[in-house]
């Protein structure tokens, strides 16, 4: 699967997003080892620090699974008006499971992503650089 049909899966994801409050509708799409992709969008909460972004959605969706081996993740922000990357609290759940090389695509339309790590949006992490495995 290339970049662009993952890219096309979170922008298809985004539409199950619930943002009454910020109108912000996010999809995810993570590719995982076997090639199958599990997605995820945001759902906010009255009690606005609640909120899940669509990126911890589509994690932990398919690490409650058993699926725990990604190769990719893409992330649709189709109410932006440029590249939104994933939050900081994204980026730690993110680096818990993810390997640095790990692609991360990210944009508001197909014709504008960028392509980045986990390890490049988080670096110096514990995890995987500070002596763990
Ligand atoms: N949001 C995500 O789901 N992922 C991101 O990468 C950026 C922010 C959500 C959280 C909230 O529901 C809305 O976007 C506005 O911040």
């Amino acid at each position: 699967m290339d970049k662009n049909d993952l890219y096309q899966q979170a922008m298809r994801a985004s539409q199950g997003a619930y943002a009454p409050y910020s109108h912000f509708p996010v999809g995810a799409a993570l590719l995982l080892d076997d090639d199958t992709v599990v997605t995820g969008a945001n759902v906010e909460n009255r009690s606005f620090g609640l909120t899940n972004c669509a990126e911890r959605t589509a994690i932990f969706t398919a690490v409650a699974a058993g699926r725990r081996n990604f190769r990719a993740i893409a992330i649709a922000t189709p109410a932006a008006d440029y590249p939104v990357g994933p939050c900081g609290a994204c980026r730690q759940v993110l680096s818990e499971f993810a390997v640095p090389d790990m692609p991360v695509i990210f944009g508001q339309c197909a014709a504008h992503l960028v392509e980045t790590t986990v390890g490049a949006l988080y670096p110096m992490d514990s995890l995987h650089e500070l002596g763990g495995s």
